[in-house]
């Protein structure tokens, strides 16, 4: 097994092979060579076919065996089956990149023959790219080794797409919106190479400036979430996933499970990597052109400046949507603009020019603006009036825009008006003005930029691993493996909470009457009673649980009705006793929850907790590990966090013991995987100080593996 090759080759090739170029114009083979040829790459070419012969000015090599070179990349479109032989030729010639356009492998169900040509590249430190891509662009090499559209603009945006045939429409797209590209990577199959690889590359690459990804699906999650951590906090990503709708959920058989829709999770982890997700492909383009281009704010006051007031008032309600903070300070605001507005106008903000604005007044606004060194980004709106006419729009816009550039300030423009306003905005947009015909989508642009300056400001990587005993939790875990079980018996959960530093309720097993009745006395009345049985999982669904028991006689009662109710639920269950445990008072109930997510890994969740749960989704997610500060945030996050502050004169609860129970569940999933869910439900949150208390604990293990892989 060799090393595997620097990713850097895959972006700067030295030289590049094509294995099946073709004279034949209509095929893939040749569009790839005349791509490359006319794309101007600057490295060696070596197009391959067994006819030989010449193409494009180009000798053809009958076979890589006759190059003498070194090749650093060799793309591959020859049919899928002799794809394998093409990728030993490649081997043999111990090439490092095997961009592999073609298709039928895993996506119609040949995994093996991928499987296959994966095994054989990784023994001679070979890295596939795709199967199934239309291949990739990188304006540092001026290499188009694709068979998209030619003449691909060179600029900072990087592009990497699981989709062929979106990440070729996304080339026409930039094209027409004028954004350059520092690279376009089809990742197709992602039977090796995947968006982790490629970022570790465009996160260090000075020309990109903003990677924005197409994901369907994620394999490798927990590599993703540390990769995109790095390379957010050094330049924006964005990214569009397709798959929000609820299809993808999981149907498991905890709530977390069932909570854990993959794409709320996908959502959660994206915001905790400071990832930007696009709603759809045209707001990732919004934030790419104008993040690649706009100004670092120094601060978020932001000031709308405005000719109607409809649309100011529009502009109000999306500034509260993405998170912009609109300057009030009255005094400042009128020291600003006083002079700039008309009487009938207001110099509150949003600052209204009113309908009688012409050019010279929004010109005097927005260099007030401008200058003031309160005032960090403007949006500037403009509604179509026969008073400044839309024929002057263009140059208002395009010299106001240049004094924000020059003056290292943000500015977004929003115009509504008809079909000269519109063709202004073409136009402008063109010239890669931030002009845009719908204010949502300007203020979105807006609170894009300052989501990326506050991830930033407020990055860290500290993570806050709980002090867990873990030779105790594996003896939980161990104990229900040898009875050849996937979840564990209360007495196990106990253990395993003992284990992580969770308190329960005083509780005692009891496997006859007069027990029950001494347990209940020593415990203390009010008590609660649950059946224990392996095969009796959903207690309350067979009669097996009772509330509130305040004396003997009802103890006795209790004891004698969970008995009978558990015999008829399930005739040939074993009965293993009955718990009785102390009855507590049920202030704030939460739930806690963690799980090894299938594409992420480790994971947990947070929320109102209670029977209501899985109505409510009032719940909130992290991948583990995650820092104290990620907890608390996530505890703040849910909309019931003010229950926590306390309402209507209650105490604050103990928010810091909940944060603590999220970093124990945390540790406790990412250090034994074998427990695949855990679930405290509900978590009871008593006043500040007082600590909490898990009432239920749900614990479910993987069936294949060992307590610690
Ligand atoms: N080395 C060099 N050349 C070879 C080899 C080899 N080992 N084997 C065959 N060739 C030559 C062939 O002789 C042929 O040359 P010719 O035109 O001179 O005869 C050339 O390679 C191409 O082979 P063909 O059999 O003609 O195959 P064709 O070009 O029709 O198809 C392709 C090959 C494009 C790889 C096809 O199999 C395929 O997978 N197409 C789909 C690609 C795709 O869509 N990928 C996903 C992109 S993303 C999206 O969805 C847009």
């Amino acid at each position: 097994m060799n090393r595997p090759a620097d990713i850097r080759y895959l972006f700067e090739p030295r030289s590049v092979a094509v294995l099946g170029a073709s004279a034949d114009r209509s095929k893939i083979g040749y569009r790839l060579v005349e791509n490359i040829v006319r794309g101007g790459y600057a490295g060696k070419l070596y197009p391959v076919n067994p006819k030989g012969g010449e193409l494009l000015g180009q000798k053809v090599w009958r076979s890589l065996d006759e190059v003498a070179d070194e090749i650093d990349m060799a793309v591959i479109a020859v049919p899928a089956k002799g794809t394998y032989q093409a990728v030993e030729q490649c081997a043999r010639h111990g090439v490092k990149h095997v961009p592999i356009i073609t298709s039928g492998f895993s996506e119609m169900g040949n995994a093996e023959e991928e499987h296959r040509i994966v095994r054989l590249a990784r023994e001679h430190g070979m890295r596939v790219l795709g199967p199934n891509i239309f291949g990739v662009f990188s304006a540092k090499s001026s290499l188009n080794a694709t068979f998209g559209p030619p003449g691909i603009q060179h600029g900072s945006v990087a592009i990497v797409t699981q989709s062929g045939a979106l990440g070729i429409a996304m080339i026409g797209k930039t094209a027409v919106e004028n954004i350059g590209l520092s690279a376009i990577v089809s990742v197709g199959n992602k039977a090796d190479i995947d968006e982790s690889d490629l970022l570790t590359y465009l996160m260090a690459d000075e020309q990109t400036r903003i990677v924005l990804m197409y994901i369907e699906g994620v394999q490798h999650g927990e590599r993703l979430v540390a990769t995109l951590k790095q390379a957010a906090i050094k330049k924006p990503v964005v990214v569009v996933k397709s798959g929000r709708s609820k299809r993808g959920a999981i149907a498991a058989a905890s709530h977390t499970g069932s909570l854990a829709g993959s794409d709320e999770v996908f959502d959660a982890i994206m915001r905790q990597c400071g990832v930007m997700r696009g709603e759809s492909l045209e707001e990732a383009f919004n934030w790419c052109k104008f993040l690649a281009a706009a100004p670092t704010p120094r601060g978020e006051n932001t000031v709308i400046v405005t000719n109607g007031g409809g649309i100011g008032v529009l502009a109000t309600d999306a500034s509260e949507k993405y998170g912009v903070k609109l300057y009030d300070d009255a005094r400042l605001l009128k020291e600003t603009f006083g002079s700039v507005t008309p009487d009938f106008g207001s110099t509150k903000n949003p600052v209204d020019l009113t309908g009688q604005a012409g050019p010279q007044q929004y010109d005097a606004a927005l260099a007030a603006a401008l200058a003031s060194e309160h005032i960090d980004a403007t949006l500037a709106l403009y509604c179509e009036t026969a008073i400044f006419d839309a024929q002057n729009l263009a140059g208002m816009i395009r010299s106001n825009a240049d004094a924000y550039r020059k003056g290292g300030k943000p500015i977004v423009f929003s115009t509504l008006g008809g079909e000269m306003t519109e063709s202004c905005i073409g136009v402008l947009r063109k010239e890669s003005v931030p002009v845009f015909g719908e204010v949502y989508q300007a203020v979105s642009c807006l609170g894009a930029l300052y989501r990326q300056r506050r991830h930033i400001a407020e990055y860290s990587d500290a993570v806050d691993e709980a002090d867990i005993d873990i030779g105790l939790v594996e003896k939980a875990v161990a104990s229900a493996r040898a009875a050849g079980r996937t979840f564990m018996l209360p007495r196990e959960s106990r253990e395993l909470m003992r284990a992580i530093g969770v308190a329960m309720p005083q509780n005692a097993v009891a496997h006859n009457l007069d027990e029950a009745v001494k347990a209940a006395e020593t415990i203390g009345y009010p008590v609660v009673m649950k059946i224990v049985s392996p095969e009796i999982i959903h207690k309350s669904d067979a009669g097996g649980v009772a509330l509130d028991l305040e004396n003997k006689e009802e103890v006795i009662d209790a004891y004698q009705a969970i008995n009978v109710n558990a015999r008829r639920y399930k005739p040939d269950a074993r009965i293993e006793g009955v718990e009785v445990s102390q009855m507590l008072v049920r202030t704030t109930e939460t739930i806690v929850g963690a799980r090894q997510d299938k594409a992420f890994g480790p994971t947990v969740m947070f929320g109102l907790g209670g029977i209501y749960v899985e109505v409510m989704k009032d719940v909130a997610f992290r991948a583990a590990p995650l820092s104290r500060k990620e907890a608390q945030l996530m505890v703040k996050e849910i909309r019931s966090y003010p229950l926590l502050l306390g309402v209507r004169g209650e105490k604050r609860k103990d928010i810091e013991a909940v944060v603590d129970t999220i970093l124990k569940l945390a540790t406790l999933v990412r250090r034994c995987r074998a427990v695949s869910d855990i679930e405290l439900n509900p978590l009871v949150v008593y006043d500040h100080g007082q600590g909490v208390k898990a009432l239920d604990v749900r614990v479910l293990l993987s069936s294949s593996l060992s307590s610690n892989d």
